[in-house]
């Protein structure tokens, strides 16, 4: 393509073409205005490509250089803020390939040999992906360690803090407040996992498919693979350029991540409401009402919660994008691209945010510990005592059940019911002391002081693993 084809406004397919494009069609089909994001990517995959095509001599090197130069003039450019579009640029490859032969003439005419955008917008968006989703990842152990860091501390308050563990939002079992930010460090840390395995697992070059067949040409995958830092080429061309196997996975791991961002949330605020009133948030991570003065909203919180469905609709959307489609390259798949910026754009803010809100809140512990103090919370323990006194949990569920159902109709404490009651007594009535139930739970993996040590021991042997992951 000669420069003057270039600014009379041709695209790049022009040759088969009498008439340019409408713009009605420009404006339906282009993607430039969200795949700018890629530029980056874009000219590391055609630094790969060139010095591929100068080393299996497809290319003089002084073209080479030439091309090698204009892309170096094209990245200041980007970076500085100075390279300007054309209304012809559809998309970050047109883009970058129409300035670079600006730039560098007829050697720049040359950069797209034996390359496809099909086979280019794929390496772009992997690589893309490669930096992107490892950042999340690096988020999710930072959220992480805000949970362990804040369950370390509510461990060595004197007494640790406690609150009621709910099932059906009603009140269970008291629980360590370690034991319940742990619960959701796990679910984060098999998040990372995932984001980790998606990563592994699309770390395949598909640069030298072409667009669809590979090429005549003597190109070298495993040359631009090396260059690019993947860990393989290709093996199929059809599959290099219509896979997106990776973008679904990445979805569906953000997904996921999403949910349990949004069950945290979701938490947190029931427990800064003035019902539960667990926690209150910092200033700086809360948010007033324009009406109501006295309003304090966990806004992060809420929308932890509510983006969840803009994530999991970023994936079905992909999915049913994906769905039926033939092989090879087809342009719905240009729509792969806003569903996974956004997703992994909100899910990062997401994490950064509730990284702060959690790190900086503070937590009602006498709140918590009345509430974990509760008598009914004691049931449970009950039966098991009587269970270690021999009796078949059955018959122990029977005899404490009863006790629960006369405190109510009577209205008398449970404790002064146990302690009257032939089958249970003063030994019974000490479980109600306050902490003791907590206390007594400490088979492996269970919510009170005993396992927690054990427990804080492999999350921080999970998180390292994690880390050294990214490193
Ligand atoms: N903008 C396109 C995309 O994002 C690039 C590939 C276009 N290829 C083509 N043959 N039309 O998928």
């Amino acid at each position: 393509m000669s420069e003057k084809n270039v600014s009379d406004g041709a695209a790049l397919w022009h040759g088969r073409f009498e008439l340019g494009p409408a713009d009605e069609l420009m404006a339906y089909t282009e993607s430039l205005s969200f795949d700018m994001r890629l530029w980056a990517d874009d000219i590391a995959g055609s630094r790969a490509h060139v010095s591929m095509l100068v080393s299996v001599g497809i290319l003089s090197a002084s073209d080479g250089q030439a091309i090698h130069s204009a892309l170096n003039t094209v990245e200041a450019e980007f970076l500085s803020g100075s390279f300007t579009f054309e209304p012809t640029d559809e998309d970050i490859h047109t883009a970058v390939e129409r300035r670079v032969t600006q730039i560098a003439g007829d050697a720049g005419a040359r950069l797209h040999t034996g390359r496809s955008r099909n086979d280019q917008v794929a390496t772009d968006l992997r690589l893309w992906c490669k930096r992107e989703v490892r950042t999340v990842r690096h988020h999710v152990v930072a959220l992480v360690e805000v949970l362990e860091s804040r369950a370390a501390a509510a461990d060595s308050a004197t007494p640790p803090l406690r609150l009621p563990g709910y099932t059906h939002v009603q009140h269970a079992q008291p629980v360590l407040l370690s034991h319940h930010l742990r619960a959701h460090a796990w679910a984060l840390l098999r998040d990372a996992d995932r984001l980790a395995d998606a990563l592994e697992r699309l770390d395949v070059s598909p640069l030298g498919a072409g667009a669809l067949a590979g090429s005549s040409l003597p190109l070298n995958p495993q040359l631009t693979a090396d260059e690019l830092g993947f860990a393989r080429p290709f093996a199929n061309s059809l599959d290099a350029v219509s896979d997106r196997d990776y973008v679904a996975e990445i979805l569906f791991a953000i997904s996921l991540l999403g949910v349990h961002l949004s069950r945290i949330g979701e938490e947190w605020v029931l427990w800064t409401s003035a019902e539960f009133g667990f926690a209150s948030l910092d200033d700086a991570y809360a948010t007033g009402s324009s009406m109501l003065p006295q309003k304090k909203n966990a806004d992060i919180a809420e929308l932890a919660r509510g983006k969840a469905g803009r994530l999991i609709g970023n994936l079905v959307s992909v999915l049913t994008m994906l769905k039926g489609l033939p092989l090879a390259y087809n342009r719905d798949l240009q729509e792969d691209k806003e569903p996974l910026f956004d997703s992994v754009d909100q899910v990062r803010r997401a994490l950064i945010a509730l990284a702060g809100m959690i790190s900086t809140a503070t937590f009602n512990a006498e709140r918590m510990s009345v509430a974990a103090d509760t008598e009914a919370l004691v049931a449970t323990d009950l039966a098991e005592w009587l269970v270690q006194k021999g009796m078949p949990f059955r018959q122990a569920h029977g005899v404490v059940g009863s006790v629960v159902r006369e405190s109510l109709a009577s209205h008398t404490p449970m404790v002064d019911i146990v302690r009257a009651h032939p089958e249970l007594g003063d030994e019974a009535a000490q479980l109600f002391a306050s902490g003791v139930a907590l206390q007594r739970r400490q088979s492996p993996g269970a919510a009170g002081p005993g396992a927690a040590p054990l427990q804080r021991q492999l999350l921080l042997a999970e998180i390292a693993n994690a880390k050294e992951k990214m490193s």
